[in-house]
């Protein structure tokens, strides 16, 4: 039986291909899509998830905006890397699909407790939405099958030298996650690194000859012209579909049980994940934390959900 999901996003170039994979894939059932900000405002990656559910053909999914600044601090957006409109790179046709009227919480809300079963959550954004959801209807938790989200590191950050961005963002909305008691899997920069999309991944891509295909590789494109300028990378990792993959194959991301703390007063370190990977604390696990890619298998599973898209749109 198909995995039910939400995903909570900040489209975003690795989002965009995150959202296809939980389109496509049949080992997933997408319930629904929420939208955060983080990359860029809300109203940009609301506007840039409408764009991707009309260049993926995705019809019958809801899709709510939700939180347009963090729970604590001001809202910092990553344009040096997503570009000013968040999904810089393509140029996209005019959306054929709108919000639905409710806030993304009102939304996940709705889903999470008319589901006959629970769903599983899928963060691919700062967890604002999520944490808001957790706080404002305690009883969902009984409806959450679990958290899986793209955020943190079990090493060093990537929007300070110890705060991955996502969390970094909104330390205090992690926080919440993690400490809520809900099941949380965590699928950070020492595994998303490993999902690069390589000239050889992009040649596979551009072989779909879809229109669809020629999207991602223009988005994975311009997303590698950002990685090799900020931080000489050969090839751009492609973060979040790392966390769907997860959910539709778990052996393809091996994970480990771990106690994981946000740090929120740390002068030089907040946001940082401090995750307790040797028990040195003592600390009880509340967390499984990703700590192996196979990326062939994650990249099978990407083209073919792509290819599968493509080939419903022509
Ligand atoms: O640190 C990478 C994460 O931050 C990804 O989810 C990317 O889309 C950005 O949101
Ligand atoms: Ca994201």
């Amino acid at each position: 039986m198909p995995v039910p999901l939400i995903i909570d996003c900040d489209p975003g170039h690795d989002d965009a291909i995150a959202l296809m994979l939980a389109a496509a894939d049949p080992a997933v059932d997408l319930l629904a899509v929420t939208t955060v900000a983080g990359n860029q405002t809300v109203e940009k990656t609301t506007l840039n998830a409408r764009r991707v559910f009309t260049v993926a053909g995705i019809t019958g999914v809801p899709l709510a905006a939700g939180c347009a600044r963090p729970l604590v601090q001001p809202l910092t957006v990553a344009d040096d890397v997503h570009g000013a409109s968040g999904l810089d790179g393509p140029r996209f046709p005019a959306p054929a699909v709108d919000v639905v009227p409710e806030h993304a919480v009102e939304l996940m809300h709705r889903v999470l407790t008319g589901h006959p079963e629970p769903v599983t959550l899928v963060p691919t954004g700062p967890l604002t939405n999520v944490a808001l959801l957790l706080t404002r209807y305690p009883d969902v938790a009984a409806h959450i099958r679990e958290i899986v989200f793209m955020g943190g590191s079990t090493e060093r950050g990537n929007r300070t030298p110890a705060a991955e961005f996502n969390v970094h963002v909104d330390p205090e909305a992690a926080d919440i996650v993690l400490t809520s008691g809900v099941p949380v899997t965590m699928c950070g920069l020492n595994v998303t690194h490993q999902a690069l999309a390589t000239p050889a991944v992009l040649a596979r891509l551009e072989a779909l000859d879809t229109e669809l295909a020629r999207t991602c590789v223009e988005l994975l494109t311009y997303f590698a012209s950002t990685y090799r300028r900020l931080w000489g990378f050969p090839a751009p990792p492609v973060h979040d579909p790392v966390a769907v993959a997860r959910v539709i194959d778990p052996a393809t991301v091996r994970c480990v049980d771990a106690h994981v703390a946000v740090e929120l007063c740390g002068r030089y370190t907040r946001g940082a994940t401090v995750v307790d990977l040797h028990r040195y604390t003592g600390r009880p696990v509340n967390a499984q934390v990703a700590v192996g890619l196979d990326a062939d298998r994650f990249w099978d599973r990407v083209i073919a959900a792509v290819d599968a898209l493509g080939r419903r749109a022509t």
